[in-house]
């Protein structure tokens, strides 16, 4: 294959794609897909994810300072799609796709 450059840009590489899970004030859980995921301590174990924007995902980590990442599977990627693309201030996420 030969050899091509690229201008700068931010999607430069395949990355695995997580459904990060927080939970709402009344313990219900909500996913959003996240990209952006890396680790940023060994000891103690702890990731990070970058977020932009105002996404209730981010709300929820602010608050609670906790979240779970799952590693999306090819048996995943209709959760992938809906969760990538809906707001959790919106929808009830979980209810509408019937996941819990
Ligand atoms: C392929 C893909 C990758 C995404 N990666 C990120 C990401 O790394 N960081 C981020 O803040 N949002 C990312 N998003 C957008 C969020 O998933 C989206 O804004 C979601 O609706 C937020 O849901 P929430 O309001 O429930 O938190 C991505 C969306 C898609 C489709």
């Amino acid at each position: 294959m030969q050899k091509r450059s690229l201008a700068p840009q931010r999607g430069f590489f395949p990355q695995p794609s997580y459904l990060i899970g927080t939970y709402k004030e009344d313990g219900s859980p909500n996913f959003a897909l996240i990209t952006w995921v890396t680790f940023c301590s060994v000891n103690p174990p702890m990731l990070m994810f970058a977020s932009r924007g105002k996404k209730l995902t981010r709300e929820l980590v602010e608050k609670n300072g906790i979240f779970s990442a799952n590693l999306v599977s090819t048996d995943m990627m209709y959760m992938a799609d809906y969760f990538g693309n809906t707001s959790g201030y919106k929808k009830n996420k979980c209810d509408e796709i019937g996941c819990m």
